[in-house]
């Protein structure tokens, strides 16, 4: 079995979700955007720290592109590519009505003591249009 796989398998044993797998294994919009329109680094109670950096269309306030980067689990990473999946082409207000449980819908679910990993996820988001405005 390779690596990949034993990956998936464990991550399954934990109840993550098909698409949290690969989104996590995937790393969707992991990385981070040059001369960002907003931008948030935050830390959450847990210890684990997520950025999240946006490109936003001045006139129509549309989310262009959305990266994000995590020192987490993979509770941080699958919440942080289904939030940036979810905000592109979004408007900011949009945006920001988010809340967890879209997230974990999104993802078909996560375990649940993961649940704070989706909301460090959804505070780095508020926190870096916060800071746009
Ligand atoms: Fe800290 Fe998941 S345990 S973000």
């Amino acid at each position: 079995m390779s690596g990949k796989e034993d990956i998936k398998n464990l991550l399954k044993i934990s109840g993550y979700s098909n698409i949290a797998i690969e989104y996590f294994l995937e790393k969707v919009n992991v990385g981070k955007i040059d001369n960002p329109d907003a931008y948030f680094v935050h830390t959450g109670p847990c210890g684990d720290t997520m950025e999240i950096s946006l490109a936003i269309e001045p006139d129509s306030k549309v989310i262009k592109e959305a990266k994000f980067q995590a020192i987490g689990c993979a509770g941080a990473f699958s919440s942080g590519s289904a939030i940036t999946e979810m905000i592109k082409g979004k408007t900011i207000e949009q945006a920001e009505k988010i809340e967890e449980e879209d997230v974990i819908d999104w993802l078909g679910g996560i375990p649940g003591q993961k649940i704070h990993c989706t909301c460090l996820a959804k505070k780095t988001l508020k926190f870096a249009l916060n800071e746009y405005k």
